[in-house]
């Protein structure tokens, strides 16, 4: 009875951990209640100091590091300038640069920095899912991947290039994509970014899709796509590529999920087999030798528009 209660209590304490750690949605909820919530640091509440005034003391960082950037938008019109993400700055400036008076991302959790940065970015459909994504419920932040001032690539301000900074965390996918059959993302043939959004998705492993469709990959691969008047059953499921393909990489030619390619036939199908609800139909030939090569006599095995058994 004693172990269950602490492992009751463990879990409760988890819980409480998660929901004032991870869940952003309810920090902005506070933030917009009240100036002074006690989720986002007392920093963010106090008094406005003039935008120009950083310049004096940060110049440096301010030529360089902030009026080349995007972010020099937020100096037009009546907005806060570098006090849009550092927070209101009189008492920093007060206090001849006070790094106790200033909101410094450094000390922030993921979450917290997350309700900082989508009070402009919840917006767009690219980030929207963030709250609930694998990334921010695993301590991913916004500033794991962006740097403001420090960005070492041009593109969308990313701490490192993208393939790069990806790799960094991801070994496993790593080593995936150096198989000798992969796409070719050391290249930039193809980002992660093409079929994943970093910023979370509705659908799972943060694959850009819609649920249940492999759009992701029939935006590249049309010709894969159809629609056929003899269409290869699978290819229009719900798992539909990866049936027979890897997404990464892979040791088989074309990425596929086997070595040979009858085996991966006859995950399915099976010689002389007969019609049945739900079952795929034979081959009706055997599986000697000549027949092994399946895809090189059945070489359109997405689909075809001339051949009901996919030869042409
Ligand atoms: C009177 C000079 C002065 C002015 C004006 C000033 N700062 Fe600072 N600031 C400093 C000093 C000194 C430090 C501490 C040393 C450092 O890290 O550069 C500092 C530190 C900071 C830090 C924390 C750096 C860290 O190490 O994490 C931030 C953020 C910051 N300032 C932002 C601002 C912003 C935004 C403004 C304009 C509202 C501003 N400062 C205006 C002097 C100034
Ligand atoms: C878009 C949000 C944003 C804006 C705008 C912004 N900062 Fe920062 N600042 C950050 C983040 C995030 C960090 C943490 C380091 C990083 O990731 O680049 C940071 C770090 C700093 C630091 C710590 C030193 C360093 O380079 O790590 C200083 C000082 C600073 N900012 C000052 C400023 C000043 C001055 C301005 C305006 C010229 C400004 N910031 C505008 C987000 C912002
Ligand atoms: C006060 C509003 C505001 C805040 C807070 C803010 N941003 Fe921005 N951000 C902008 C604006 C405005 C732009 C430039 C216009 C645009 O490209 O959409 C921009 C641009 C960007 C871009 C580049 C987009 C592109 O297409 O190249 C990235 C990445 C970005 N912000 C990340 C962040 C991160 C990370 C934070 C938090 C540390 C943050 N922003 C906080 C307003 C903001
Ligand atoms: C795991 C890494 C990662 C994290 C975490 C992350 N981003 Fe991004 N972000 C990226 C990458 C990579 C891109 C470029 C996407 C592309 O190529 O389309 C991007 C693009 C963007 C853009 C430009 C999107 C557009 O409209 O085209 C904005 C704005 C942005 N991020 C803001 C944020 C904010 C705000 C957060 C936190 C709430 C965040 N990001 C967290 C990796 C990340
Ligand atoms: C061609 C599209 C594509 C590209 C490019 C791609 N992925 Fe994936 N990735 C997928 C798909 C689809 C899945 C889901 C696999 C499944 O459901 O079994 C996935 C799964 C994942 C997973 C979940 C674990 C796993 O391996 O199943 C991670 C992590 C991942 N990808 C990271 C990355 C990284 C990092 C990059 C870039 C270096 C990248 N992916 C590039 C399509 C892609
Ligand atoms: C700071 C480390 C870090 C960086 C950088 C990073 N990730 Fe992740 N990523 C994680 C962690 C931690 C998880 C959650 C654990 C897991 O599933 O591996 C995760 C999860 C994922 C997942 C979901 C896996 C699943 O099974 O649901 C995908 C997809 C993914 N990351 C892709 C990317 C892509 C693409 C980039 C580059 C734009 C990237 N990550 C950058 C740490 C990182
Ligand atoms: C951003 C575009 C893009 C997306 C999205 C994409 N691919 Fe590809 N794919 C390519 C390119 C480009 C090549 C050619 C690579 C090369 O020549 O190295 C390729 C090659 C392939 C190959 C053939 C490899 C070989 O050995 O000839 C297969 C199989 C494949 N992709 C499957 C998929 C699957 C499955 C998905 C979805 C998970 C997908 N692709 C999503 C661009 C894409
Ligand atoms: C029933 C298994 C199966 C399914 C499902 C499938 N493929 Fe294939 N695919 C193959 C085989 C087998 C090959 C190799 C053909 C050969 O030997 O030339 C192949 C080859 C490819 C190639 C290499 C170029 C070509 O056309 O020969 C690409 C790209 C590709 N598939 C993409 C996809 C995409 C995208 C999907 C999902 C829409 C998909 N495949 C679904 C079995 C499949
Ligand atoms: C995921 C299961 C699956 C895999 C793997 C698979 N098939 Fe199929 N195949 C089917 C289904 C289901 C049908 C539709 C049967 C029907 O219409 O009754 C079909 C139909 C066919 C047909 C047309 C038969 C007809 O007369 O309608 C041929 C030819 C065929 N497959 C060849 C192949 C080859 C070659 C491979 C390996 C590259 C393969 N299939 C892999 C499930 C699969
Ligand atoms: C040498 C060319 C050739 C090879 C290799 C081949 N097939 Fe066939 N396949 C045919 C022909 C021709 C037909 C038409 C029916 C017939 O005449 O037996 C056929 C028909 C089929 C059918 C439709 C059902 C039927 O029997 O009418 C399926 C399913 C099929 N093959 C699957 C496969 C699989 C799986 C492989 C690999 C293990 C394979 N085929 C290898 C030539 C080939």
């Amino acid at each position: 009875m004693a172990c269950f209660s602490v492992n009751g209590l463990r879990l409760l304490l988890l819980a409480l951990a998660a929901t004032s750690l991870f869940n952003s949605e309810t920090i902005s909820a506070q933030t917009t209640k009240s100036q002074t919530s006690n989720a986002l640091p007392a920093q963010a509440s106090g008094q406005y100091a003039d935008n120009a005034v950083c310049q004096t003391c940060h110049q440096e960082l301010w030529e360089k590091h902030f009026a080349t950037t995007p972010h020099s938008a937020l100096l037009k019109s009546n907005q806060h300038g570098c006090q849009s993400c550092h927070g209101p700055a009189q008492a920093h400036v007060d206090g001849g640069g006070d790094v106790t008076k200033i909101i410094r991302f450094e000390t922030l959790s993921p979450a917290q920095t997350a309700a900082i940065c989508t009070t402009c970015h919840q917006s767009s459909l690219e980030t929207q899912n963030f709250s609930k994504s694998a990334h921010l419920a695993n301590g991913v932040s916004c500033t794991s991947c962006h740097s403001p001032h420090k960005s070492g690539d041009v593109n969308f301000m990313l701490a490192k290039p993208q393939t790069e900074l990806c790799f960094g965390c991801h070994a496993s996918q790593k080593a995936e994509f150096a198989r000798p059959y992969r796409h070719r993302v050391d290249v930039g043939l193809v980002q992660c970014s093409d079929c994943h959004n970093p910023h979370g998705t509705q659908v799972g492993h943060q694959v850009r899709a819609a649920a249940g469709q492999f759009a992701v990959c029939t935006k590249c691969h049309t010709d894969t796509m159809g629609p056929y008047v003899f269409e290869h059953a699978p290819v229009k499921t719900d798992e539909s590529c990866l049936f027979c393909h890897t997404p990464h990489g892979s040791t088989n030619s074309r990425m596929l999920q086997v070595n040979n390619v009858n085996f991966l036939c006859l995950r399915c199908h099976s010689p002389n087999m007969k019609p049945a609800a739900g079952r795929p139909i034979g081959p009706s030939h055997d599986q000697s030798i000549k027949y092994q090569a399946c895809t090189m006599c059945h070489t359109q095995i997405h689909g075809s528009n001339f051949s009901p058994i996919f030869f042409r």
